[in-house]
């Protein structure tokens, strides 16, 4: 009885500091919602401006794969809000890979990478694609061979002084600038630092649904300040009741509850990422929110925090007004001119 009442008593309490929010351009209550201004570094890898002018070539370049025509950025490009434009991504000789690209917007945020959260960090995830037959399918020796012969070899000589070109070299260069790739300056962030025209009222009015527990109860997955609570969750996607379905984190950690489970994405600059989730199966925002007010299509294992919403069409227009308004307004981006 005694614990029935505390459970009720955290509901309680939970529900309240999910509400307690003032929806007021710069209120205290908001600022929670601001991302940190300078993205967290690991000790071993500070950032520096070399660092990032050479991770920013390397993740440019088609010479980092086997054939010589896949670089990240195929996959991450700035052209597609940092993903690709595709369902799931296109690998080596155009096959159809089983995930979506995720974007890199962010990610210096976070502390687990991949859909199944199976790197930890930056500097890990790196050299995974480039040796990954499946995708850039490349001979790493062959890489640093290239690497110290071409006019990269001055490149890496001012990023890291005195140090070897190899692929600890290589990880944190292009971890360094994915460290720089970040959405903190929508709308939205302008809102909550007290800029009172920058939302519509129906942004707002979206916003107070996303939090809101008993109307979208976004907010439970999608916290603050980016958007993602770092956790795996089941939606119920319609791909779930396939046969052989992706397992998810389930593959990394075999827990029921993670059968179908991917990490929460951040949603900053979600207009310019199309198709969502991570297998490409919603092409348009309302079409994710559509997804959610049915509590999802596959009700096995799904999240507890997946159920039938209470939505009017015009929430739910709301819920992507505000989504809308997490979009930084993109910036001229500068490729970098390859080193021969
Ligand atoms: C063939 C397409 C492709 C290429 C090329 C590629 N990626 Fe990815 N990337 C993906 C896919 C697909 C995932 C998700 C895979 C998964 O979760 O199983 C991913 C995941 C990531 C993530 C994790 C993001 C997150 O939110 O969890 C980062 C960071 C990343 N890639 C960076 C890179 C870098 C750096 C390179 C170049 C060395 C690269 N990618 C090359 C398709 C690609
Ligand atoms: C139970 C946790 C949870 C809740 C509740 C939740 N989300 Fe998500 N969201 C996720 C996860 C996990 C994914 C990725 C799932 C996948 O692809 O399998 C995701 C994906 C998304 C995406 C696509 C992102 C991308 O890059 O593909 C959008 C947009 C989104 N959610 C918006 C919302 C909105 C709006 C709500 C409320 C109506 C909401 N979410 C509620 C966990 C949640």
């Amino acid at each position: 009885m005694k614990r029935l009442v505390l459970v009720v008593l955290l509901a309680v309490s939970l529900h309240a500091l999910a509400n307690d929010y003032v929806y007021k351009a710069g209120h205290p209550s908001l600022q929670e919602w601001l991302l940190p201004k300078d993205v967290p570094t690991p000790k071993d890898n500070p950032l520096t401006p070399a660092k990032v002018e050479l991770g920013k070539m390397l993740f440019f370049d088609p010479r980092l794969s086997g054939d010589g025509n896949m670089s990240c950025a195929s996959c991450h490009s700035p052209l597609f809000g940092w993903s690709d434009g595709q369902k799931t991504a296109r690998g080596h000789k155009s096959m159809v890979l089983g995930r979506a690209s995720p974007v890199v917007v962010n990610t210096g945020y976070n502390d687990i990478q991949m859909w199944d959260g199976r790197e930890k960090t930056l500097e890990d995830q790196s050299i995974g694609p480039m040796r990954n037959t499946a995708e850039m399918n490349m001979d790493i020796p062959k890489l640093i061979d290239f690497l110290s012969e071409s006019e990269y070899k001055e490149h890496f000589e001012e990023a890291f002084p005195g140090e070897p070109i190899g692929v600890e070299q290589i990880a944190k260069a292009l971890a360094s600038f994915e460290r720089t790739i970040v959405s903190r300056d929508s709308p939205f962030d302008n809102w909550v630092r007290g800029d009172e025209n920058a939302l519509t009222a129906q942004q707002i009015r979206g916003f107070a649904l996303f939090v809101d527990p008993d109307k979208g109860n976004c907010a439970v997955c999608h916290s603050a300040p980016n958007f993602t609570d770092n956790g795996f969750h089941n939606l119920g996607l319609a791909s779930f009741g396939e046969e052989n379905p992706d397992l998810g984190r389930y593959t990394q950690r075999p827990l029921r509850l993670m059968k179908g489970a991917f990490k929460t994405p951040t949603i900053r600059d979600i207009t310019l990422s199309a198709p969502y989730f991570h297998d490409g199966s919603a092409e348009t925002l309302m079409e994710v929110v559509e997804h959610y007010a049915i509590g999802g299509v596959v009700k096995e294992n799904r999240s507890p925090n997946m159920k039938t919403l209470n939505l009017s069409q015009q929430e739910k227009e709301d819920i992507v007004a505000f989504m809308e308004s997490l979009t930084t307004p993109p910036k001229a981006f500068v490729l970098p001119i390859l080193p021969l």
